[in-house]
């Protein structure tokens, strides 16, 4: 394939720069050899939560859907969560860790338009990139919250055209969820799908254009 110019370089957030597991020694602290099960559920929950407020029309911003999240899958569990151990969890959120990878990509990638796009609202995207020390790495960071519109919908992948002024050939988008790649692709962006952990591809229609194992890969668009 051609490779296209590439104006913009749009990162998911969750699992694609920063790992959501990170939790998961916190949800071990609270609850000995349950942690990973509850880390991994409370993933699973957030997104399920979005897909189902997307379609029956119920929006709520992504913190709150978060901690939903969190209650679930610590009841789900048979254990209860204290307003302090809750609360604390949630802080942990915007602690996660950034891949290995992710500073040295977003270096090599300077002078282009590199941006954060994420379901995630600002009053946890903010303090989660600053914490990093990625902010100044980054052109814009735009969440859904702004249209409360999730992705995978079309009027959500709009908010990048809108905000960057920029065509959706001219955007290279980057995530590791299938069904985001899924999306992206359908309304016309190239795409990166970041398949850390070696999983098949979502039987969606709409291939990512480019698979690789970490974010590395993408420099490839930039020859
Ligand atoms: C994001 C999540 C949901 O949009 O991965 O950042």
């Amino acid at each position: 394939m051609m490779k296209p110019e590439i104006k913009a370089f749009v990162f998911d957030a969750y699992g694609t720069l920063f790992d959501v597991h990170s939790v998961m020694e916190k949800c071990n602290e609270y609850f000995p050899e349950k942690g990973e099960k509850i880390s991994l559920s409370w993933r699973k929950k957030q997104i399920e939560y979005f897909f189902i407020r997307q379609l029956t029309g119920n929006y709520k911003p992504f913190h709150i859907i978060t901690r939903d999240a969190l209650t679930y899958a610590v009841k789900e569990q048979g254990e209860s969560l204290s307003k302090q151990q809750e609360d604390s969890l949630m802080e942990s959120y915007n602690l996660l860790t950034p891949y290995d990878e992710v500073t040295s990509v977003l270096e090599q990638l300077e002078g282009k338009k590199r941006v954060v796009f994420s379901n995630g609202s600002h009053q946890m995207l903010d303090p989660l990139i600053e914490q990093a020390s990625l902010a100044s790495l980054f052109s814009d960071v735009l969440s859904v919250d702004e249209t409360k519109q999730y992705k995978p919908t079309p009027a959500s992948y709009n908010i990048v055209l809108n905000k960057l002024n920029v065509r959706r050939e001219e955007v290279l988008f980057m995530s590791s969820n299938g069904w985001d790649i899924s999306g992206a692709k359908s309304f016309g962006f190239n795409t990166a799908w970041i398949n850390r952990n070696g999983l098949p591809v979502e039987e969606l229609d709409a291939a990512p254009d480019k698979i690789y194992h970490d974010l590395r890969g993408i420099l490839e668009w930039l020859e």
